[in-house]
C-alpha cells in the first residue's frame, strides 16, 4: 500500500509500539526513528515515522527506539539517563526524544550543547519541562557518553541538598552495543485524508539529487533533501570569499529555524519550493537572490528566474501541468551585494512564519548609493512577494536615514493587507514589513562600518546567555534508614520501560481478531437544527459495518460529568462545531474515517454565540452567578485615595497531552464490557459509559494502565467511549481520535475576562499602594454545556494572594457554541490569579511605584481572613517572597536591568516578582476523598512514584518490593479524578491508612520475632496463620464543610505557597522574546519527593507546571472564526513550549522547616501551584514593554491580554513604525480569527 507510512507498519503490522503516535503531521517527535542508509558511507539520521511513506524505504534500515535497548536485555544509556536525570514523567514523548539523541549520536559521538538544541528542535513534550532531559544527556561522569558539552550548565547543590540522580550510577556508554548496518528514501507526504494520484519517490532519481559548483553558484537538484543542502552551504561558506556567500548565509540562517530536523533531513529543497507556501522561508530568499530554475518535462528543459512572475496564484506556479523542477541554482553574491533574512513566527523553534522576509542590496561600487534593491516577503499575499515598487523609489538613494523614511512609508503603502485576511494579526503583519526592513537597514549600516546610533534593533533573538539550572533542596534528616524513601529524590517507578517503549499505552494494546474501529461523524456548524442526516453512501462505503446515531443509544443519551446537559450523540441540534453527530463503525481506521466524512447532514443555521462578549451582550448566562463578597465596598471606596478601572483577557488553553483520546472496548461474557481508556477518573467513565449502554455499572470495567498527559483534560473519559459498543457486544472496537479531531472536539482551559467595576467604582487604594476596596467581575467561556464550569469559577474568585478588606467578586458563566470547557491544571485558579496581578501592576504604574513594593505591602499576612472567611494561619507567602528576592538578587538584577534599558533602544528588559497562594485540595467536598487496595504477597506487595514512597516509609520495607497495578473500577471503586493536585494527599492517606491496618496485623510477628525479615514475617508466619494480607484504605480531608449562602465554614484543609522572580528580554521591533532568568521558592511542607516535586516546578510533572503556565501566559492561542471553528488543530498551529523556551538560567528552591502537619509525611500538594508562578514572566515582559513605551514618551498603566504573544508584544511597543499601520476600525471587517 503506497500509502502506508512507517509509523502505521510498525505499530499495526510489526506490533513495535514503542514508536508513538502524536500527531500525524511532523509535529511532536513522538514517532521519530533513526533511518540508515548507504551510500558511501552509512549515514544515519532521525525522521519522523508518521510521515514517512513505507514504500520509500527501499534499502534503508530502521531502528526503533525497541532496537537499541530494553529493559529486560540492556539498556542503552541514551535510554537509562533520561529516565534516571527524571526526563520522563507521562513518558510518552520519551521514546521519540530518546531517538533523536540516538541518531544524533551514531552521526556525532561528541556533540556540543548547540548540536543537542539543534537535534531537539522537532521533539515536543509537556510533562517534564525539558531541563531534565538535557540535564540527563549532558552527565559529566565515567560513565559519560557526552563529554564534550561546551556549555556552562551546572546542576549544583546546596550543601543541604540531596542531588536528583547521582550520574555515577549510570551504565558506561558501550559502543559495541550500537546496531551494525548492512546497508532515500522518499519524502514527507501527509496521506491523512488525502488522496494523490500519483505518487512518485524522487530521492531515488539520481538527476534530482545531484550537487554542483558553477561559476556563478551551487546547483542543487530539486530532491536535495534541506539537511544536505545546509551541509553543502555551510561549508561553501567555510571555504568562499565573504562577498560571495552573502546569499549562502541568509539561506543558512532561514534553515536554522526551518521545522525540526526530522523534517529538514527528508524535506527537498524542491518540495519547499514547489508547495508554494506564501510562508515559505527559503522561497523569499530565492527570490531576492536571483535563484534559477531548470525546469524540464519530456520534451526538453528550460530556465526560468525566480522572481515575482514565479508564482502565479495561491500554491500556483509557472510550470505546465507535465514539467518537474529539475534543479535550483543559488548564486554566490557579488562584490558591494549584502543580504539578510529574517523570520518571524510565534515560536522561535520548528514554527511556521507569520512573516518571512529576505532583502537584497547591490551598491554602487565604493559607494553607499543604491544601485540594486530586492525586497522579498512572505506572509504579506496569496504568493511570495517583492516590494517592486518600495525597491524602485530607492533607487539611486543613499543609504541613510532619509532612506530609511522613504522606504517606510513606501513599504506601509505596498504591503497592506485586508483586515479579513488568512492569518489574521494583520496589524502586527503590516509593522513587520516595516521592522524587519528597519533590521536589514541597520545591519547594512553596520557591514557598511557607518555610524549606527540604535544597534540593538540588529540584534537577533538573544542567544548568548549561558543556560544553568540550580536546585536548592531539602535535606533527608541524617540517621533516617536508607530503606525510608520518603523525601528521597526517586525515579520515576515507569521510566525506564517508557524510555525503551515497552510501557504499553491504551493504543498501544495489540489488535484484538476481527477489531473494528470507530470514527466520529461531527457537526462543521457552532449553533444548527439537523434538518437531515444521510448515510446511505458511507453505509455502502468498503468495510463499513454500521452507523450509529442518537436513536442507537440504547441506554440514556444525556449525560456529562456532573449536569447531565451533554449528549452522547446529537439529537436534532447541535450546538458547536465538533458536537459529535455520529459514528460509523468499519473494519479499519481508514475504511471508517472515510465513511464517515461521506456521511450528508443538512442544518439549519442558527445565530451562534462565540466570544464572551457576544456572550455579555446577548446575557447568555448559566446560573448560578456566584458572589463572593466581604466588608464594605462603598466605605471601602470612600477611604480610598485613588481609583482606577481595568480589564483583561486571558486566552484559553489546549491540554495537549502528547496522547491523544483512546479507548478500546473489549465484550466479555454475560454483558459484561472491558473498557481500556486513557482517563484520569475510571469510575466517572465507568458509570456514564453504564448509563449511556443502560446496564448497570458493574458490567462495565475501565481499565487505566498509564496516559500520555492529563492536566484535567481526561476527566470524564472522552465523549466517543460512551458509545464504542452500544449496538452489539460482540467485537472490539477500538477509536484514537486523530490530534486535529480531539482539539476540535475537547474543550480546554476557560478563557476568561475580567474587569474591575461593573456597578461599582472598580479598585480603591490609598497613596501608599494599599488596595482597600476591589469590585471585580469575572466572565468565563463556559462552552455548550457546563462540565465543570462551576467548580471553576469559584476557584477563580477565591485563589488570591492579597489581602483586601473591602471586596466582591462575582463569576458569571457565559453560555456559547464552543466545545464545552473543562478543568486544566489551576482549575481557574491562574485566570482569576492573572486578573489580580493586572490591576495590582496598574495600581504600581498609576502610582509610579515599583510593582514590587505594592505587591509586597498587599500579601496576606499570618491571621488575616479570606474572602470566604477562613482565617490563615501557618503562613509562609512572606517567608517565599523574602527569600525570592534574595535568591534571585532581584535588586541588583533591577539596577541592571535599568542600566541596560537605558542603552538600548530596541531590545528592552523586564523584571517582575508573583505570588501565590493555593488551595489544597477541591472545594467540592465530594471528590475529597479516595480508596486504595493494598495486597501483601507472599513474594513482595501490590500505586504511582510517591505511593510507593508512602507504603515503603509504613511498611518499612523498600520501595524495589512495591508494585502498582493499574487503576481499574473493579480494586477500587468509586475513585476520585487523579487531578488539582490532590492526588498525592489524598491516595497518599488511603495508602497509609490500607498499609497501617496491614502493619498491625502483622505486628505480633514483628514482636515474636523482632530480627526477622519481610519474608519472615510474611511468608513464613502470617500467610500460615491465616492472616488476611489484603485490605482496603480510605482517605477523606477531614473538617471541611464551606456554605456559599452563608459564606461560612472551613472551605479548604491548608494552602501552598510560592514566589517567582522572572527577567525577560524583548525585541521591540518583532515581539519575540527571551526568558533569561526564573528564580522559584516554594513551600512544599516536607516534599515527598524532591525530584518529583521539583519536576514539578521547572517540569510540570503529570502533565503541567511552570511550563505551561509559560505556555499559557506567552504562547498558547487557540484561534476561532467568528463561526465558532478551531483554525488551530495541531502541533503545527498551535505551539506549546519548546526545548528552547525553557528560562536560561532556572534556580527552583524548596522552602526548608515548614512541614505541614495536615497532609500525608508533612507534605503539600504540588502538581499546580507552579503553573500560576510563570505570571512572573508575563509581567516581566509587561515591565520590558513599559520600557519600550517609555522611549515614545508613553506612560502609565495599559492593557496587556494573555498570552504575551509576539504579536500583543510588538504592538504594545508603540513606535514610528506602529504608527504608520494603524488596526482599521473595529466593526468595520470580518476578522479572521476573534477572541473568544
Ligand atoms: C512539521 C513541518 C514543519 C515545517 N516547517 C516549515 C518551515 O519552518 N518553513 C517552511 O518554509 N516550510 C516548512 N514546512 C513545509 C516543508 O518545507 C515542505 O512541506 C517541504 O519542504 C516539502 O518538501 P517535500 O520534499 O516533503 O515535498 P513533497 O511533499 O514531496 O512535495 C510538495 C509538493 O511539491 C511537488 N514537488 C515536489 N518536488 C517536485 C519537483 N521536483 N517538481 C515538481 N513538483 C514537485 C509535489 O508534487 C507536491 O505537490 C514544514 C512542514 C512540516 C510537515
Ligand atoms: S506523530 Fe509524528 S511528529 Fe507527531
Ligand atoms: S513526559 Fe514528555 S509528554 Fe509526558
Amino acid at each position: 500500500d503506497p500509502e502506508m507510512t512507517l509509523l502505521t507498519y510498525l505499530r499495526r503490522k510489526l506490533g513495535l509500539t514503542g514508536t508513538k503516535l502524536g500527531c500525524a503531521e511532523g509535529g511532536c517527535g513522538a514517532c521519530t526513528v533513526m533511518l540508515s542508509r548507504y551510500q558511501t558511507h552509512t549515514h544515519h539520521y532521525a525522521v519522523n515515522a508518521c510521515l514517512a511513506p513505507l514504500c520509500s524505504l527501499h534499502l534503508v534500515a530502521v531502528t526503533t527506539v525497541e532496537g537499541i535497548g530494553s529493559v529486560a536485555r540492556e539498556l542503552h544509556p541514551v535510554q537509562e539517563r533520561i529516565a534516571m536525570a527524571h526526563g520522563s514523567q507521562c513518558g510518552f514523548c520519551t521514546p521519540g526524544i530518546v531517538m533523536s539523541m540516538y541518531a544524533l549520536l551514531r552521526n556525532n559521538p561528541k556533540p556540543k550543547m548547540a548540536d543537542v538544541e539543534e537535534a531537539f528542535h522537532g521533539n515536543l513534550c509537556r510533562c517534564t519541562g525539558y531541563r531534565p532531559i538535557l540535564e540527563g544527556y549532558k552527565t559529566n561522569s565515567s560513565a559519560r557518553i557526552l563529554n564534550a558539552f561546551d556549555c556552562k550548565l551546572c546542576f549544583c547543590f546546596l550543601q543541604e541538598a540531596t542531588s536528583l540522580f547521582n550520574p555515577a550510577d549510570f551504565t558506561p556508554f558501550d559502543p559495541t552495543q550500537e546496531v551494525i548496518f548492512p546497508p532515500d528514501h522518499g519524502h514527507m507526504v501527509k496521506f491523512k485524508n488525502m488522496v494523490y494520484p500519483v505518487i512518485l519517490a524522487p530521492a531515488f532519481i539520481p538527476e534530482l539529487n545531484n550537487v554542483s559548483h558553477t561559476a556563478d553558484g551551487v546547483v542543487f537538484g530539486a530532491a536535495c533533501t534541506l539537511s544536505h543542502m545546509g551541509a553543502v552551504l555551510k561549508k561553501a561558506v567555510e571555504t568562499l570569499p565573504p562577498h560571495q556567500t552573502e546569499v549562502f548565509l541568509a539561506v543558512l540562517e532561514q534553515l536554522r529555524w526551518f521545522a525540526g530536523l526530522q523534517i529538514r533531513n527528508v524535506a527537498a529543497v524542491g518540495g519547499n519550493i514547489m508547495t508554494a507556501s506564501p510562508i515559505s522561508d527559503l522561497n523569499p530568499v530565492f527570490m531576492a537572490a536571483g535563484c534559477r530554475l531548470t525546469l524540464m518535462d519530456k520534451d526538453g528543459s528550460r530556465v526560468v528566474q525566480m522572481d515575482d512572475g514565479f508564482f502565479t496564484g495561491y500554491r500556483k506556479t509557472v510550470l505546465r501541468p507535465q514539467e518537474i523542477l529539475l534543479s535550483i541554482e543559488i548564486p554566490y553574491s557579488k562584490k558591494f551585494q549584502l543580504v539578510s533574512a529574517f523570520k518571524q513566527s510565534p515560536r522561535r523553534e520548528d514554527d511556521i512564519s507569520i512573516v518571512t522576509a529576505a532583502m537584497s542590496v547591490t551598491f554602487t561600487p565604493g559607494t553607499d548609493v543604491v544601485e540594486d534593491l530586492r525586497l522579498s516577503y512572505g506572509g504579506m499575499a496569496a504568493t511570495t512577494v517583492l516590494a517592486k515598487k518600495t525597491a524602485n523609489g530607492l533607487l539611486g538613494r543613499h543609504w541613510g536615514e532619509e532612506l530609511l523614511q522613504e522606504a517606510c512609508s513606501l513599504l506601509a503603502k505596498e504591503m497592506t493587507l485586508d483586515p479579513s485576511a488568512p492569518g489574521g494579526m494583520v496589524t502586527y503583519r503590516r509593522t513587520l514589513t516595516l521592522s524587519l526592513f528597519y533590521k536589514f537597514y541597520l545591519t547594512v549600516l553596520q557591514k557598511l562600518r557607518l555610524q549606527v546610533s540604535e544597534h540593538s534593533g540588529c540584534f537577533s533573538y538573544p542567544e548568548n546567555i549561558p543556560p544553568y539550572l540550580s536546585c536548592h533542596l531539602q535535606a533527608v534528616p541524617e540517621g533516617r534508614s536508607q530503606d525510608d524513601s520518603v523525601g528521597r529524590p526517586m525515579m520515576h517507578l515507569s521510566a525506564l520501560k517508557q524510555a525503551t517503549g515497552e510501557a504499553v499505552y491504551c493504543d498501544d494494546v495489540p489488535l484484538y481478531e476481527n477489531e473494528l474501529y470507530l470514527a466520529l461523524i461531527t457537526s462543521s456548524k457552532a449553533h444548527a437544527n439537523i434538518l437531515s442526516v444521510d448515510a446511505s453512501a458511507a453505509e455502502k462505503m468498503p468495510g463499513v459495518v454500521t452507523c450509529l446515531f442518537a436513536d442507537d443509544i440504547p441506554g440514556c443519551n444525556a449525560t456529562g460529568p456532573i449536569e447531565h446537559d451533554e449528549t452522547v450523540l446529537a439529537h436534532r441540534q447541535v450546538t458547536c462545531v465538533g458536537h459529535i453527530i455520529g459514528a460509523v463503525v468499519a473494519d479499519t481506521q481508514l475504511h471508517a474515517q472515510r465513511a464517515a466524512k461521506a456521511v450528508r447532514v443538512q442544518y439549519e443555521e442558527l445565530q451562534p454565540i462565540i466570544t464572551i462578549q457576544e456572550a455579555i451582550a446577548a446575557k447568555s448566562f448559566y446560573q448560578p452567578i456566584r458572589t463572593i463578597q466581604k466588608g464594605d465596598l462603598e466605605a471601602g471606596f470612600k477611604q480610598a485615595d485613588h481609583i482606577l478601572e481595568g480589564e483583561i483577557h486571558i486566552g484559553g488553553q489546549e491540554h495537549f497531552y502528547l496522547e491523544t483520546n483512546v479507548t478500546l472496548a473489549v465484550p466479555r461474557e454475560e454483558g459484561e464490557m472491558e473498557l481500556f481508556v486513557s482517563t484520569q477518573s475510571a469510575s466517572k467513565t465507568q458509570s456514564l459509559v453504564a448509563k449511556a449502554l443502560g446496564v448497570p455499572a458493574n458490567r462495565v470495567v475501565v481499565r487505566v494502565k498509564r496516559m500520555g498527559g492529563v492536566s484535567g483534560g481526561r476527566r470524564a473519559g472522552p465523549p466517543f467511549c460512551r458509545l464504542l459498543s452500544p449496538w452489539q457486544q460482540t467485537k472490539t472496537v477500538r477509536c484514537m481520535l486523530d490530534r486535529d479531531e480531539d482539539m476540535m472536539i475537547t474543550g480546554g482551559r476557560h478563557p476568561f475576562y475580567g474587569k474591575q467595576g461593573e456597578t461599582t467604582p472598580p479598585v480603591g487604594f490609598l497613596n501608599s499602594g494599599k488596595v482597600v476596596s476591589l469590585d471585580v467581575s469575572y466572565y468565563s467561556n463556559v462552552g455548550n454545556s457546563m462540565d465543570l464550569s462551576a467548580s471553576v469559577s469559584v476557584s477563580t474568585l477565591i485563589r488570591n494572594s492579597y489581602s483586601v478588606a473591602n471586596v466582591r467578586g462575582r463569576g458569571f458563566l457565559c453560555r456559547t457554541n464552543l466545545p464545552s470547557n473543562t478543568a486544566f491544571r489551576g482549575f481557574g485558579g491562574p485566570q482569576g490569579m492573572m486578573v489580580t496581578e493586572s490591576w495590582m501592576t496598574d495600581v504600581a504604574q498609576s502610582l509610579g511605584r515599583p510593582a514590587e513594593q505594592v505587591r509586597r505591602l498587599n500579601l496576606y499576612v499570618e491571621g488575616e481572613s479570606t474572602p470566604y472567611n477562613q482565617v490563615l494561619d501557618q503562613i509562609t507567602l512572606d517567608r517565599c517572597w523574602d527569600e525570592c528576592l534574595t535568591r534571585s538578587g532581584y535588586q541588583e538584577r533591577r539596577a541592571a536591568v535599568d542600566v541596560y534599558n537605558s542603552q538600548n533602544r530596541w531590545t528592552k528588559r523586564g523584571l517582575a516578582i508573583t505570588a501565590f497562594q493555593k488551595m489544597s485540595i477541591f472545594s467540592v467536598c465530594v471528590c475529597v476523598q479516595a480508596g486504595a487496595l493494598v495486597h501483601i504477597y507472599t513474594d513482595g506487595s501490590g500505586l504511582h512514584t510517591k505511593m510507593v514512597q508512602v507504603a515503603s516509609r509504613v511498611l518499612g520495607i523498600p520501595c524495589s518490593k512495591i508494585h502498582i497495578s493499574e487503576t481499574s473500577t473493579n480494586t477500587v471503586p468509586n475513585t476520585s479524578p487523579t487531578a488539582a493536585s490532590a492526588s498525592s494527599d489524598l491516595n497518599g492517606g488511603a495508602v497509609q491508612n490500607a498499609c497501617e491496618t496491614l502493619n498491625q496485623r502483622l505486628q505480633p510477628y514483628k514482636t515474636k520475632n523482632p530480627k526477622g525479615s519481610w519474608e519472615d514475617w510474611v511468608s513464613e508466619a502470617a500467610y500460615f496463620d491465616r492472616v488476611n494480607l489484603s485490605t482496603n484504605g480510605f482517605y477523606k480531608t477531614p473538617n471541611l464543610g464551606y456554605d456559599f449562602e452563608t459564606n461560612s465554614g472551613r472551605a479548604f484543609n491548608y494552602f501552598s505557597y510560592g514566589v517567582a522572580c522572572s527577567e525577560v528580554e524583548i525585541d521591540c521591533l518583532t515581539g519575540a522574546h527571551k526568558n533569561l532568568s526564573t528564580t522559584i521558592v516554594m513551600d512544599v511542607g516536607n516534599s515527598l519527593n524532591p525530584a518529583i516535586d521539583i519536576g514539578s516546578y521547572f517540569v510540570f510533572s503529570g502533565g503541567g507546571g511552570f511550563m505551561q503556565g509559560l505556555g499559557l501566559f506567552t504562547l498558547e492561542e487557540l484561534h476561532y472564526s467568528p463561526q465558532g471553528v478551531l483554525l488551530t488543530r495541531g502541533p503545527g498551529s498551535y505551539k506549546i513550549p519548546a526545548f528552547g523556551d525553557i528560562p536560561a538560567q532556572l534556580t527552583v528552591s524548596l522552602l526548608r522547616d515548614a512541614p505541614n502537619q495536615k497532609a500525608v509525611f508533612a507534605s503539600k500538594a504540588v502538581g499546580e501551584p507552579p503553573l500560576f508562578l510563570a505570571a512572573s514572566v508575563f509581567y516581566a515582559i509587561k515591565d520590558a514593554i513599559s520600557a519600550s513605551r517609555a522611549e515614545s514618551g508613553i506612560s502609565g498603566p495599559f492593557r496587556l491580554d494573555s498570552p504575551a504573544s509576539a504579536e500583543r508584544i510588538r504592538n504594545a511597543c508603540s513606535d514610528r513604525f506602529t504608527k504608520l499601520c494603524p488596526p482599521a476600525e473595529p466593526g468595520s471587517f470580518t476578522p479572521w480569527s476573534v477572541q473568544v
